[in-house]
């Protein structure tokens, strides 16, 4: 039967048809998955830092540009073999938007009908590219938008996909090139193979989790670092284990920090949490935007910024080693918001402070790149750094 027959069958969890359309819906996955490369560690210099090597796992060359593709595929191969998803089935998740995209993604390729519950405040970038993969976004005002999604599946007979809950577990942390065993392989051929820290961030915990599994799997000395933002509930839960809810957490970065702690998010798999303002998560994503010349998004910020004073620290005790953090996503759906001054001002995000820092560690690379670069380069770099300018017309993705 095609996989568009077997969609119009109505069946139950044990029938054949439904099974012969979940082992279609499988190979769909496989077949997916086996178009695609793996993405690219990039290797950052750090003129400044001798011997200290920074890396960016490129998560935004997926096909749905972030981190989230794995994640997404990993939550549909979970339901489709615990048997919760069948041809009829609607779809809804809770997601800050970069995982909605990636299963507006999968539900298309499976022909399955998806509903992505999410705050109001969601990037409007994200929102049309839910739309773009065929997804239908139900927003909600700041709250239980897990809550929201849970009963809007349930008044539907759909399925709540439930990343928060699930992350953690869907994805296979020995091997099967999670983002732990890729990274790990791509290193393999540099002067220092095995890193000293890994840097991520949390929004459900699943990719820490993921790392943090994989270390100790293969036995590595390798620490894991989760980088979160100020007013997340994630480090004072790593401090204080008593402590499972903020009153909001009202970071600006997308995708990361949470007021209660997800059922995803397994401290004790972390070695350190740095909490990371929002201000220097912006400068951060800028500067590692302005040296890779294309956008990166902020939760990409607040992992350079962790790394920013690990290797701070490094240099102050006079070690050498390296650092691998994530290129969550990229800057391109972030246009409107931590890209827009004018956004950033409304909200009192002085930028000046945290990119001065920055400036101490990334500079001379910076101004090696412009030397050898035309002018207009130059002020390409510029409008990505400096926090007065207004607009970034003119900029690399225009
Ligand atoms: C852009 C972005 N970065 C990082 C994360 C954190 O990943 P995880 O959910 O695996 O903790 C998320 C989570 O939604 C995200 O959207």
């Amino acid at each position: 039967m095609s996989g568009a027959a077997l969609a119009k069958a109505h069946v139950s969890a044990a029938d054949p048809d439904r099974r012969a359309w979940v082992a279609w819906a499988i190979s769909r996955l496989e077949a997916d998955v086996n178009r695609s490369a793996d993405t690219h560690l990039i290797k950052l210099d750090l003129p400044r830092a001798p011997g200290i090597s920074l890396y960016l796992k490129d998560e935004s060359s997926h096909p749905t540009g972030s981190l989230k593709h794995r994640l997404a595929r990993s939550l549909f191969l979970y339901a489709l073999c615990n048997g919760w998803v069948g041809p009829e089935t609607t779809i809804v998740e809770s997601s800050s938007g970069s995982t909605a995209i990636s299963e507006a993604y999968f539900a298309k390729l499976l022909g399955l009908r998806f509903i992505a519950v999410m705050p109001r405040t969601t990037a409007r970038e994200k929102i049309a590219a839910i739309e773009f993969h065929g997804g239908k976004p139900h927003l909600v005002d700041r709250g239980d938008v897990s809550g929201e999604a849970e009963k809007l599946a349930r008044e539907i007979g759909g399925h709540f996909m439930d990343q928060f809950t699930y992350a953690e577990r869907a994805t296979d942390w020995r091997g099967n090139n999670n983002i732990a065993e890729s990274m790990f392989a791509q290193l393999s051929h540099e002067d220092r193979p095995v890193p000293d820290w890994v840097v991520c961030g949390a929004g459900t915990g699943g990719t820490s989790a993921t790392i943090g599994r994989y270390i100790r799997y293969r036995k590595f000395p390798t620490s894991l670092c989760v980088a979160d933002p100020e007013s997340s509930v994630f480090h004072r839960h790593y401090a204080e284990r008593s402590v499972h809810r903020v009153e909001c957490c009202d970071s600006v970065i997308e995708g990361i920090g949470r007021a209660k702690v997800e059922a995803s998010f397994v401290p004790d798999l972390v070695d350190r949490m740095i909490a990371v303002p929002d201000a220097a998560s912006i400068a951060a994503a800028r500067m590692t935007s302005a040296l890779l010349g294309r956008a990166c998004g902020g939760s990409t910020g607040t992992n350079v910024w962790a790394c920013l004073k690990i290797i701070e620290e490094m240099k102050a005790a006079g070690q050498e080693g390296t650092i691998v953090t994530l290129l969550c996503d990229s800057g391109e759906r972030y246009r409107s918001t931590i890209f827009n001054d004018a956004w950033l001002a409304e909200r009192g995000l002085d930028l000046a402070d945290p990119h001065a820092r920055l400036e101490a560690v990334f500079r001379r690379g910076l101004s090696e790149l412009c030397s050898a670069a035309e002018e207009a380069d130059c002020a390409l770099r510029d409008a990505w750094l400096t926090p007065s300018s207004s607009s970034h017309e003119g900029c690399l993705w225009e």
